[in-house]
């Protein structure tokens, strides 16, 4: 591999503003297939749906019948009230499954192809996305980097075909036929180059970067991708995962908060602890703030290691940082390196990108 050393003296282009690809012309004519995308991660499913960028926690339990939903809770909403069946079986999905299953967790096998949640996962947010009862999808996923070499052509056997799907709406349970025509598995991160690359409808705008060489390091809730493409080609021995991610410093919070305050928090209790450096203790607020900066100092100095014994960050022309950790760490990470940018809005830049990248190879199909 040719590795130039260009400067980067400018920053990237200005994405420019989306261009809608007329979903009411598409919606139109049910028989077109919808271009999808879904970017499975150990931590939260995060789908387009239109031009919202969505999210779940990936938890999967056992469903049951519920017999009663406050009309006043605060768990009202849709995303929050998931329940799917498939194959016969009842699934609580998400918020609900955390809410409500018993021995729910966030236990997503590293091999997805044959762990059964993740298919239950991928056919929620599908039947999320459905407005017919029988409708075609093409379909943009990712894998872990260390993952995609071996299982993406399988996974793309494992998805591609038809499915029913019931999936609760407004109340009721409603059946839904959906058929999987057109599936394309890309290693997770380059969802976030094509989120740079193209436009909503799929068209470069960004040719500069199709032309460099490009890292990207992706920090998610249990692992931490590294992706290099050269000229959009994945540069596979130089990519890899680790298990560095945001669930180390959910760990070190229990902690401190089972230490000062004698309070035990869940796993899914601590996405929100995290994210808003607040905790409620005997109904006042108590702030975090210093402890979080003290692990996320923590965790980001694993973090500048591992590229730096991974990477000469020289050898690249940027080095784009995403995802949900990437932009919890941004703070901490980009001073140690002066190429490196964090993407906006970045724990969904994945999906962004593989729904750029849908519409982009499915234009006409
Ligand atoms: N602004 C933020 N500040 C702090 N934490 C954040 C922020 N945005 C997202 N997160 C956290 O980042 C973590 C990782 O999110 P992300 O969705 O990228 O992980 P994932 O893709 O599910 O995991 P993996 O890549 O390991 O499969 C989550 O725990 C989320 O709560
Ligand atoms: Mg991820």
């Amino acid at each position: 591999m040719g590795l130039r050393a260009v400067k980067i003296d400018k920053p990237l282009p200005r994405r420019e503003e989306a261009v809608t690809a007329g979903p009411e012309a598409e919606e139109s004519w049910s028989n077109a297939a919808k271009n999808i995308a879904i970017d499975i991660g150990y931590g939260f499913v995060k789908l387009l749906s239109g031009q919202q960028a969505i999210r779940f926690p990936s938890v999967v339990g056992r469903g049951r019948e519920l017999n009663y939903l406050s009309p006043l809770s605060k768990n009202n909403q849709p995303l929050d009230n998931l329940q799917v069946n498939i194959n016969g079986q009842n699934y609580f999905v998400g918020s609900l499954a955390i809410r409500q299953s018993e021995l729910a967790s966030r236990s997503l096998e590293q091999n997805r192809v044959v762990d059964p949640n993740a298919k239950i996962l991928l056919l929620t947010a599908i039947g999320l996305l459905s407005q017919w009862e029988d409708q075609k999808f093409n379909l943009v996923t990712g894998l872990p980097t260390s993952y995609y070499a071996n299982y993406g052509k399988e996974w793309i056997r494992e998805l591609t075909g038809q499915y029913n799907i019931g999936i609760r709406q407004n109340g009721q349970m409603k059946q839904k036929k959906v058929s999987l025509r057109e599936v394309c598995v890309i290693p997770q991160p380059f969802g976030t180059l094509y989120d740079q690359m193209l436009n909503t409808i799929g068209n470069t705008i960004n040719q500069e970067l199709s032309e460099m060489i490009v890292g990207i390091v992706d920090i998610g809730f249990k692992t931490t991708d590294y992706a290099v493409a050269d000229k959009l080609e994945f540069i596979e021995h130089l990519s890899s995962s680790t298990s560095t991610g945001l669930a180390n410093v959910h760990r070190l919070l229990a902690n401190y908060l089972q230490k000062n305050f004698n309070l035990e928090k869940q796993d899914y209790e601590l996405d929100e602890i995290v994210e808003e450096a607040a905790v409620r203790v005997a109904g006042k607020a108590q702030d975090l703030s210093t402890a979080r900066n003290e692990f996320f100092t923590e965790i980001a100095r694993k973090i500048i290691n591992e590229i730096s014994s991974r990477w000469d960050y020289r050898q690249f022309d940027i080095i784009l940082l995403t995802g949900g950790g990437g932009e919890a760490l941004a703070q901490y990470i980009i001073p140690h390196f002066p190429n490196k940018v964090l993407v906006d809005n970045a724990q969904y830049a994945n999906a962004r990108g593989f729904q750029k990248l849908a519409n982009n190879l499915f234009a006409n199909r």
